[in-house]
């Protein structure tokens, strides 16, 4: 497996970025966006923060922003405003010339920092001498290149939590059974509202490189990595609870990176983008108690004043890392963009990008 080589030209951050003020520094964006023109095009995911976001072209959850990157033929730097596996994706999915960039190269994912390759492949070798070849390996995308190649080049694919319903079906056809990494509560929450039940349900730990079995011995038919998001495992039931007595009549809509207990009390549960479509096909005057990252939430807060919204759980932080995307960080890149120096450029290689893509088209060709 090759390794993920990230071109880094990693600098701290110039001084006189930290210098500006938040009305110097959104000209300054504005101008350098203009300069670079039709050679640009700024990625936004949901998440980022909102002086951040107002500068994207193209705003989306993971699945449209991978769908927009592998379609954008004719521009030379993409900006992706998101997390490091977001970028990675964007890069595979572009040619060789076009250039993507991260703003901050410390904005990662915990939750893709949880699986590492030579674990994955230590669990493949225990699982396949356990189960033999009726395995299907499945990646959230929210997992580094690495990964995503190992799943390519052992026939299987990724999925996004928009399209997780499909892909497990899919991959339910293909063999009896499912590795999914690197997130247990997607994958439990996935295979359940398809009718699999807990007990047919393993838990691979990466730790003790060990199978577990908290809903008692089934037939394994879903293995699932012991991994998590720190943002939305903190979502739960009791949250659900007391919006409800607090709140009667409140709509409670959860992402399904929740756990499983806290998405079997909502009243919903989706991606981002279903999350957003939700709120605004809602008549006015609904109540909504949304599990998801706070940025976004606020900002659909903002934009329908006539509903009344609120986190699920208003005392959790934020993705740290998604904020690490801000202003000064942005506006160096597009400056080093113009000065043909670009920093924070994401590269993976080619052997890996090779195998990582094959993963991530089998996945666009079925959603
Ligand atoms: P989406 O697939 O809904 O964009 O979610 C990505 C993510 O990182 C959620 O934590
Ligand atoms: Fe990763 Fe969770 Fe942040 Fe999404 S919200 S980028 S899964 S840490």
């Amino acid at each position: 497996m090759g390794v993920v080589e990230t071109v880094v030209y990693q600098q701290a951050l110039p001084d006189r970025y930290r210098k500006l003020d938040e009305k110097e520094l959104t000209k300054a964006i504005w101008e350098a966006k203009k300069r670079l023109g039709n050679s640009l095009i700024i990625l936004g995911h949901h998440y980022q923060r909102d002086d951040v976001i107002q500068f994207a072209d193209y705003r989306g959850d993971s699945l449209k922003l991978a769908r927009i990157a592998a379609e954008l033929k004719q521009t030379k730097y993409i900006v992706f405003c998101g997390v490091h596996f977001m970028a990675e994706t964007a890069d595979i999915l572009t040619t060789p010339e076009q250039v993507v960039i991260l703003p901050d190269l410390n904005a990662g994912c915990s939750m893709a920092d949880m699986a590492e390759v030579d674990e994955v492949e230590e669990c493949w070798d225990m699982i396949t001498r356990e189960f033999g070849s009726s395995i299907i390996p499945v990646t959230y995308v929210n997992s580094s290149a690495a990964i995503k190649a190992f799943v390519g080049k052992y026939g299987g694919l990724t999925m996004t939590s928009s399209n997780a319903d499909k892909i497990f079906s899919y991959a339910l056809q293909e063999k009896e059974r499912i590795l999914f990494l690197p997130d247990q509560h997607l994958g439990r929450n996935t295979a359940f509202k398809l009718g699999i039940p807990l007990k047919e349900m393993t838990v691979y730990d990466p730790k003790e490189m060990s199978l577990e079995y908290p809903h008692g011995h089934g037939s394994s038919r879903i293995i699932l990595w012991k991994g998590h998001c720190s943002v939305h495992q903190k979502f739960e039931p009791s949250h659900v609870c007391y919006m409800r007595e607090t709140y009667p009549g409140i709509r409670v809509i959860v992402h399904p990176e929740c756990m499983f207990e806290t998405v079997q009390l909502a009243d919903e549960n989706g991606s981002t983008d279903y999350i957003i479509k939700q709120i605004d096909n809602a008549p006015a005057g609904t109540k909504w108690a949304i599990g998801t990252e706070h940025n976004l939430v606020n900002r659909l807060a903002q934009e329908h004043p006539d509903q009344m919204i609120t986190s699920l759980n208003p005392m959790i932080c934020p993705c740290l890392t998604m904020n690490r995307i801000d202003q000064p960080h942005l506006l160096w890149s597009l400056e080093s963009l113009i000065n043909h120096q670009p920093v924070n450029v994401i590269r993976v290689d080619d052997e890996t990008a090779k195998w990582a893509k094959t993963a991530v088209d089998r996945m666009l060709e079925l959603s």
